[in-house]
């Protein structure tokens, strides 16, 4: 969700007030995916990488990171949204680990959707993690199977994400789900996330459905 500080920026707001108006665009486009029956959303919310952020940024973040998810829980729960987390939930600051634990834990029984919200997370931290868990498992490396690595990441048990959107002109995943986008669809806008309305988002979906996934395959074995 890219591009909050620069959209604060260009209306001399501070740039806490793009990631206020950052959370207005993700609630938007979560109820939207929903009602379009799409069954995973990950945002991606806070890096490890952004803890080098000024410390009143990150305050500000995750203040309102904390009052989102108190005043959206009752919308997820009736519109049976399960909330999930991608990262290492252990460093984040103790409000924000309460309600997170809070939210999560209320709408564990949710099924209609998924929404991860990547926290202090790093693709590569993610893949070590796994790593650093199979070793202590004691599993004979030619044992380990691609299933088992992938039940050891943060996404386990979920699909890899068939189309990942980036906003405010940035070309780079930027540490994001590494082994998880193998073959993920990728999208790339200008737009600036707090502007990445609904509109938006049918755009990137159609264009979505407008690509061929061979997933290594030839275009005569799958079609032109
Ligand atoms: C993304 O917007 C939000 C977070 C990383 C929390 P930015 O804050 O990176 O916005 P720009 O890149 O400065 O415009
Ligand atoms: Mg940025």
């Amino acid at each position: 969700m890219d591009g909050n500080g620069r959209w604060a920026k260009k209306r001399g707001l501070p740039r806490r007030k793009g990631h206020a108006a950052g959370a207005d665009a993700a609630k938007a486009l979560v109820t939207e995916c929903r009602s379009l029956g799409i069954e995973y959303v990950t945002l991606y919310t806070f890096s490890k990488e952004n803890w080098d952020r000024p410390k009143g940024e990150i305050r500000a973040i995750f203040d309102l990171l904390v009052r989102f998810l108190k005043q959206e829980l009752d919308t997820l729960v009736e519109q049976d949204i399960r909330l999930h987390i991608l990262g290492e939930t252990a460093e984040l600051p103790l409000a924000t680990r309460k309600a997170v634990k809070f939210v999560c834990a209320k709408t564990a029984k949710c099924v209609s959707m998924t929404l991860n919200l990547a926290l202090n997370y790093s693709g590569r931290d993610e893949i070590l993690l796994a790593c650093e868990k199979l070793l202590q498992s004691g599993i004979k490396p030619r044992d380990l199977t691609e299933e088992m690595f992938k039940n050891q990441l943060h996404t386990a048990g979920q699909p890899d994400p068939d189309l990942i959107i980036r906003t405010s002109g940035e070309l780079r995943l930027s540490n994001y789900l590494l082994f998880q986008a193998a073959y993920s669809e990728l999208y790339f806008t200008d737009t600036l996330w707090p502007d990445f309305d609904k509109a938006e988002l049918h755009k990137a979906l159609s264009d979505f459905a407008g690509r061929k996934r061979r997933f290594g395959k030839t275009s005569e074995q799958t079609g032109p």
